[in-house]
């Protein structure tokens, strides 16, 4: 690691470059604090690859080199205690395709899939896309202390003859949740009685609250690694998603070969020149700039907090513990999460995301996006509670 300091506060004007979150904003007043990007530059590391491959002048057919491989292999060796091998490892072009394809590969048209909701609205999609039915089981909300797994509903679940599917999320979008190895051993003791395989999204694995230890689903025991389809990307963690790159991991040889099959199949297969540069840049140097993000972010919570519990109480914001979106609980207001989203855009001028559209259990709250500077966080917020006041 180096001593580099990176300076988060410094703002960048994301307006005029085509971004989803920015130019989605009904007006020019509005701050959008909704869809999972960030508003700060990317790590110097990734844009000094990105600049030397732009300099190169010729943006051909990406090969994936070995590097791409051991980028992935120790990082998470370093970071994680995971030890991945080599032919474990297939690319694609990003989580939710990634995700798609896993449940192409590992399920039949008709059967279920299980999630834990609320949860990432594309989870819903990639299952219906594939002509499986979500199965929605609720983690259980203990009134502002987070989320717990409701093990007793899985269990139910997961015993459905036409249930061979968990699609999980560690650590968990909306929710905040990392979970914890014991948390995940139940998980997986639960699916390995009922012989059901674990898609484990871990895209959002590098974002963790100071104290906060994220731990691979796969990497808890041989049983688990061979049971468990990892999905992940450096893309969330060091804002490249744009650039669209991300992997897949299987330790089970027969399981990867229609992975591979079904990639090719939805054609996601190959990944572009700046996708690549980037993703190596993140896993080989990012370290230090992942670091002082997350501590970033801490700050940005603990700002929000201060003031919204001072001022809005019937607002109880869960804890974060991984990830940088603040999950919360708007139902004291008496209002529904549509109408206080409404509120919060027409009163407020802040775009955040109506919790309801992450699965039922998800009505009720609102999400809001924590990744900009400082001084942005605390302006949304002001005026989120003069709109709700
Ligand atoms: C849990 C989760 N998975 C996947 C994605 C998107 O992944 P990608 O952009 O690589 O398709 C997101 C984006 O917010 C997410 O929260």
């Amino acid at each position: 690691m180096n001593n580099e300091k990176f300076n988060f506060d410094e703002i960048v004007d994301r307006r005029g470059t085509h971004s989803v979150k920015w130019d989605h904003c009904p007006s020019n007043d509005v701050i959008p604090m909704w869809i999972a990007d960030m508003d700060f530059k990317a790590a110097p590391c990734i844009i000094d690859a990105l600049k030397k491959r732009l300099e190169h002048g010729v943006f051909g057919y990406a090969n994936v080199p070995e590097e791409f491989f051991t980028s992935i292999i120790n990082w998470f060796d370093r970071r994680h205690n995971w030890r991945i091998n080599r032919d474990w490892i297939e690319y694609t072009t990003g989580v939710v395709p990634a995700i798609d394809a896993v449940i192409r590969a590992t399920t039949k048209p008709g059967e279920n899939v299980v999630i834990l909701t609320p949860i990432y609205n594309c989870f819903f999609t990639c299952i219906e896309s594939n002509r499986c039915t979500p199965v929605e089981v609720p983690l259980t909300y203990n009134n502002n202390y987070a989320y717990t797994i409701n093990y007793k509903a899985l269990d139910e679940a997961l015993s459905d003859s036409n249930t061979n599917t968990l699609l999980f999320c560690n650590p968990h979008n909306p929710a905040g949740r990392v979970w914890t190895r014991d948390e995940l051993l139940k998980v997986n003791e639960i699916c390995l009685k009922h012989g059901v395989t674990v898609i484990s999204d871990e895209i959002h694995c590098e974002m963790m609250m100071p104290g906060v230890h994220y731990t691979p689903f796969a990497s808890i025991s041989q049983e688990a690694q061979a049971n468990c389809i990892t999905c992940g990307s450096p893309s969330k963690s060091f804002n490249i998603a744009g650039l669209q790159a991300a992997f897949i991991v299987s330790s089970n040889p027969s399981i990867k070969a229609s992975i591979n099959k079904a990639l090719i199949d939805n054609q996601v297969c190959a990944i572009n020149p700046f996708g690549l540069e980037a993703f190596m840049a993140a896993y080989n140097y990012g370290e230090s700039w992942i670091e002082q993000f997350n501590q970033y972010i801490d700050g940005n919570f603990k700002l929000m907090k201060e003031i919204m519990e001072n001022e809005l109480p019937n607002f109880h914001i869960t804890p974060i513990e991984g990830s940088y979106l603040a999950w919360i609980d708007v139902r004291p207001t008496g209002m529904t999460s549509a109408d206080v989203t409404k509120k919060i855009l027409n009163d407020g001028k802040v775009l955040v995301n109506d919790g309801a559209m992450y699965g039922k259990a998800g009505d009720g709250f609102i999400r809001i996006n924590l990744a900009t500077q400082r001084s942005v966080v605390e302006e949304a917020t002001r005026r989120i509670v003069k709109a709700m006041k």
